[in-house]
Order: C-alpha cells, then structure tokens, then sequence
C-alpha cells in the first residue's frame, strides 16, 4: 500500500481516515477525489498532518476517464471507498442522487479499477485491493431480542439508502467472484465524533441544545443504534488494508445499544456542564417518526476482533463528551459549513411537518 485514491475523503469519516492514514503510515500517498456535495466540505482537510503527502481532486465518482486517469497517474494500488449519499432522511425525501452516487459510481469505480489493475489496459503489476465502506443498515430492522447479525446474515434493506449500499455491497462481491477483483468489505454501524455533518441525530443534537432550538427526537425515541466513535472505525480499515483477507467481510462497531432517546439525554447533561444555566434536556421534543424507522441495528464484531486484533477504544461516554467539546469549540467550521450548503432548507424541509404533527 504505497499510493492510495480515497472517495469521498471531503466527507465526514474520510476526512477522518485521510488524517489517520497520513499519521499512521509517513511514506504513503493519498489522492482524495471528492465531488465536494453539500456534505462534503476542503474546510475538512483543513488541518492535515502531512499536507505534502495528500491530493485534492475535485470530481465525480461517476466519471470512469477521470477515475481512470487518476489510477493511472498516481499509480494507484489502493482504492477506499467511501464516497456516497448517506443521510436516510434525505433518500426518503428524494431517492435518485442515491442511486446514482452509491450504485452507478460504485459500478463506476469498480470498472475502472478491472480495467487498469486486471484487463487489457492494465498499468499496474503489484498487489491491489478495493476497499469498499458499507454500514448495518443492509441487514435491516432487529427486534429487541435478535441475536447481533454475522457477516453472512441476509440483507433486507429498509431505506432507499441501505438498499442502494446494499447493491454497491453486491457489485463488489459480484466483481471479486467474477473477475477476481482483489477487495475487502467492512460493514460498520453508527459513526459519531468531529466533523460530521449537522444533520445526523449526534451533531444535530449538541448544536440545538447548544442554541437553545428545540431537540427533535422521532417517534417513541426508544430506537436502538450501536454508536462508533469515528476514529476507531479509522483504525478498523486501516487494519483491515494491512492484513484483511481478499475477498471477506469484517463487521465493525462498537458493541453498545443505548435508545436514541438515551443518547440524546447524554448529550444534554454534557452540555448542563459544559453550559450551566440551563437545563438541556427541557428543548427535548418528541416529533413525527421516519417512514420505515428502523428499530435497531446490532453486529456481530468477533471476526474483525479475533482475526486483525481490532477493538474500539472510545467508550460512548467518553466519545460524547470528546465529540460534544468539539463541536464547542469549532464554531467557525460549524458557520462554514452551515452557508456552504442547503443546510436551513434542509431543517425546513426534514422537520417543518413534524412539529406540525405533535
Ligand atoms: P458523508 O455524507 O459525510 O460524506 C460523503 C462524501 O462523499 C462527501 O464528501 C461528498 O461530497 C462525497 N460524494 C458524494 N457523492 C459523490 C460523488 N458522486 N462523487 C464523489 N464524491 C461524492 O458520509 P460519511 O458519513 O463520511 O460516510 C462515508 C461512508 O461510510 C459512506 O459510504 C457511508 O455509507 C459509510 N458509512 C457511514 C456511517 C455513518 O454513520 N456515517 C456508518 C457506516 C458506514
Ligand atoms: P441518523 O443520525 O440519521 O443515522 P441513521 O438513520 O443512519 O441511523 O439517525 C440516528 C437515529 O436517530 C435514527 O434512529 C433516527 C434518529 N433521529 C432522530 O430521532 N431525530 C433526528 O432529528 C435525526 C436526524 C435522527
């Protein structure tokens, strides 16, 4: 692993992993492409380790000459894939940029890399792996009494996002099975901690409470999520590229099932005490539930933890209190990424009809 291409590296967790990999390995090189969507932001690779050692290549996944170009030119041996539409809400709301961004790009990118790393245009002679970062969400809904699922449970996807991972999920199955495709799969639950976007349940809750708006918590809140502090998911890919086998799947989580409604009360006395005078807790409102909620996600973690020694080492209340001092302290990048995007018309659109229905 000498030259990596990172998708999606402007987004929340590959912004992570592009700081992760550029302390944890000095000679590697990173180019990150990045279609810079309202999710994606430059102001997440702000404050790189190596800066010298990383690429920015503004552009889309979809374009197969471009990805093309860039395996060729950097001599690429190592793709990680995060690069997607990920808010559920948001492919509720308007399904197509997921298919598009999460299947065609994913079929996209697997193309090209067959093409250079395998076929008749191959530029490429050593060893290569397509990492692809998937989530819990293709398993679908547990009930409170399921067993965690393993690595070859079924999928039934709920959402128009988890059945497109889903089927970016198959495609890279299909082009290891069929073609020999050197790839490695890891599904990871809940991701919080510094630079997620304000619009998933964790930053949107610090950053309400904080302002004093009102804290929305969908339908009875006692869904259940197993939450991961960012930087361990970091580390779990970063072991799976150093000695996952070709070809497997590796669950990765952080083995906890508090209720939303749980987290987000957390949330509230960290910041009763980072913010005395108020009782956070009181902007709590209960609000419209999601169409397909899911109740609960849980994973099976034992073969990443047996196999590469991997185990998170954030606990959820220390990676709360870490995420929320965060966010406290990066107003400036809160703004910035507040005017950057969509993000006003999306709180209108996403919660206008749900404080209508209480
Ligand atoms: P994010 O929404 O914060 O970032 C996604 C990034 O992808 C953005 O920078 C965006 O600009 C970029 N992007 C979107 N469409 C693109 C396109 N067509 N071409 C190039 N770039 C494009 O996402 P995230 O939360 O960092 O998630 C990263 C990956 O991890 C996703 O594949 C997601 O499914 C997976 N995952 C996320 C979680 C989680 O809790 N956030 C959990 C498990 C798995
Ligand atoms: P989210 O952060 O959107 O992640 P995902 O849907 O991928 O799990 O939501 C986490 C949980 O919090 C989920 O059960 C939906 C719930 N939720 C709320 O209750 N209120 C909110 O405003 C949001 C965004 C989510």
């Amino acid at each position: 692993m000498r030259n990596v291409l990172i998708t999606g590296g402007a987004g929340f967790i590959g912004s992570n992993f592009v700081r992760h990999l550029l302390r944890a390995d000095p000679e590697i090189r990173l180019v990150t492409l990045d279609a810079l969507t309202y999710a994606g932001s430059l102001e997440n690779l702000n404050d790189l380790p190596d800066p010298v050692r990383h690429t920015f290549v503004k552009g889309d996944i979809c374009d197969q000459a471009l990805v093309e170009e860039l395996l060729r030119i950097h001599r690429i041996d190592t793709l990680v894939h995060f690069a997607a539409e990920t808010h559920v809400d948001r492919s509720i709301w308007g399904p197509t940029p997921f298919i598009q961004t999460n299947v065609i790009g994913t079929f996209t990118l697997l193309e090209a890399v067959n093409h250079l790393w395998l076929g008749k245009g191959r530029t490429f002679d050593g060893p290569a792996r397509f990492h692809h970062v998937s989530t819990d969400e293709v398993y679908g809904a547990l009930s409170p009494s399921d067993p965690p699922v393993s690595e070859t449970a079924p999928y039934a996807p709920s959402s128009p996002y988890a059945a497109s991972k889903a089927a970016s999920d198959h495609l890279v199955r299909a082009y290891a099975r069929t073609y020999g495709l050197p790839v490695t799969i890891t599904n990871c639950s809940n991701n919080y901690g510094p630079y997620q976007f304000p619009e998933k349940l964790i930053p949107l809750t610090i950053l309400n409470a904080l302002e004093g708006k009102p804290v929305p918590v969908y339908g009875d809140g006692q869904q259940v999520r197993d939450w991961l502090y960012v930087e361990d998911h970091c580390r779990a890919i970063y072991r799976v590229l150093q000695a996952g086998r070709l070809g497997e799947t590796y669950h990765v989580g952080g083995s906890n099932q508090p209720t939303n409604l749980e987290v987000v009360r957390e949330i509230c006395s960290i910041l009763d005490e980072r913010r005395p005078g108020r009782k956070h807790a009181d902007l709590i409102q209960m609000v419209g539930d999601r169409p397909g909620h899911d109740r609960r996600y849980a994973m099976d973690t034992r073969r990443i933890e047996n196999e590469l020694g991997w185990q998170p080492q954030h606990d959820l209340l220390a990676g709360l209190r870490e995420t929320t001092d965060w966010y406290l302290n990066h107003p400036a990048w809160v703004e910035a990424l507040r005017k950057g995007s969509d993000y006003q018309a999306w709180l209108e659109r996403n919660y206008a009809h749900r404080w209508e229905e209480l």
